[in-house]
């Protein structure tokens, strides 16, 4: 390419920047658990009321911990499973009014990458083989044509070229997360979920991935919806972070501010929990009582309340909403109502 031309394309990635291709309202996922003969079923609301926007070049950060709905999230905003209500308009385009074939259409659109990608690659399937199959099953790529574009993607997640005819346990943790990840990119998505992607990794390759995350995000534009239970980890990569408790975001805003000033009496605690790199920063370890409550029988007013240090009578009573705080952040707690 010519200058002239990769300017052109430079301006034109910087113009498409920022530009929305997700829009989720409400978004909600209930289970019915349990339920016998004599017995109703109890209402397990594993999401209960998530609104964001995904926008090009950016990274939305979901953490909270375990079994607060951030893979049930996931499994929403890649089409896996319907919302039982709430809206998703992806692309422009209301996902619940498409009929089976839009929605196939649509689907490439949206890829995810696991916590295990172990899991996700098929154990006598070769690398190139396994990069190939999505074009395989979505376009009429000629055998070239997918070797070519194969190839090219190892290249981009910094694999090598004698990587094509290799089995995924002949390569390392980190390699086979680079390998789900170029098997996510290979149908030009624009929107990457990726589910505690770096989480099995050890400390120094996690870093390796995440500078590889950064590094694709800007050289394809994607929108990346990114969730991980450790703040750490989302820090260094987060444009806006949505912190969940139970089933529903609690805080939610710029990752600069959630960062610096978090609101939350559990953003506080989450945070006050993780390492930081600054010796000088010395800061007190809020440590939450108890565990967290079971999502079918959530504790009445602010589920936090039980293990807020901060509660104060209305929290027992009242379930707070998502106020905003004029700092483009909005926090679910009754300090700022
Ligand atoms: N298919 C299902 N049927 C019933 N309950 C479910 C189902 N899927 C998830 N849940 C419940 O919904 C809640 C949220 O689960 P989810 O997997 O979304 O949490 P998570 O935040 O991803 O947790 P983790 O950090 O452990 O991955 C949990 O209480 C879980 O047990
Ligand atoms: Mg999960």
């Amino acid at each position: 390419m010519n200058t002239g031309a990769a300017m052109k394309e430079e301006a034109k990635r910087q113009a498409a920047a920022g530009e929305t291709v997700l829009v989720a309202e409400n978004l909600t996922r209930h289970y019915p658990v349990g339920g016998g003969l004599f017995q109703k079923a109890a209402v397990l609301k594993a999401l209960d009321g998530a609104s964001f926007e995904l926008q090009r070049g950016r990274t939305l950060a979901v953490v909270g911990e375990s079994g607060c709905g951030k893979s049930t999230l996931a499994r929403l905003v890649t089409m896996i499973e319907a919302p039982s209500s709430g809206s998703l308009i992806i692309g422009g385009e209301d996902v619940a009014r498409l009929d089976r074939t839009e929605r196939a259409r649509l689907r490439p659109k949206v890829q995810i990458v696991f916590q295990n990608p172990y899991g996700s690659l098929n154990p006598r399937q070769r690398i190139g083989a396994a990069l190939e199959e999505p074009l395989l099953v979505n376009t009429d790529l000629d055998a070239a044509e997918r070797r070519r574009r194969a190839m090219a993607m190892m290249e981009n997640v910094g694999l090598r070229p004698e990587h094509y005819n290799r089995y995924p346990h002949m390569f390392s943790g980190g390699q086979r997360q680079r390998i789900a990840i170029a098997r996510a990119l290979m149908l030009d998505p624009d929107i990457l979920v990726l589910d505690e992607p770096v989480s099995a990794l050890d400390l120094s390759i996690q870093a390796q991935v995440l500078n590889l995350l950064v590094d694709l995000q800007e050289r394809l534009n994607l929108a990346y919806l990114f969730i991980s239970h450790d703040l750490s980890v989302v820090r260094y990569i987060a444009d806006t972070v949505m912190v969940m408790y139970l089933g529903r975001p609690v805080e939610h805003g710029p990752a600069a501010e959630v960062f610096s000033t978090p609101a939350h009496p559990y953003t506080q605690a989450l945070l006050s929990a993780t390492p930081v790199a600054d010796p000088d920063h010395v800061s007190e370890r809020i440590i939450l009582k108890g565990e967290m409550p079971s999502p079918i029988a959530p504790p009445p007013g602010c589920p936090f309340n039980p293990r807020c240090p901060k509660a104060f009578d209305r929290c027992a009573q009242d379930i707070p909403r998502l106020h905003p705080q004029g700092d483009g952040r909005a926090v679910s707690c009754h300090l700022y109502d």
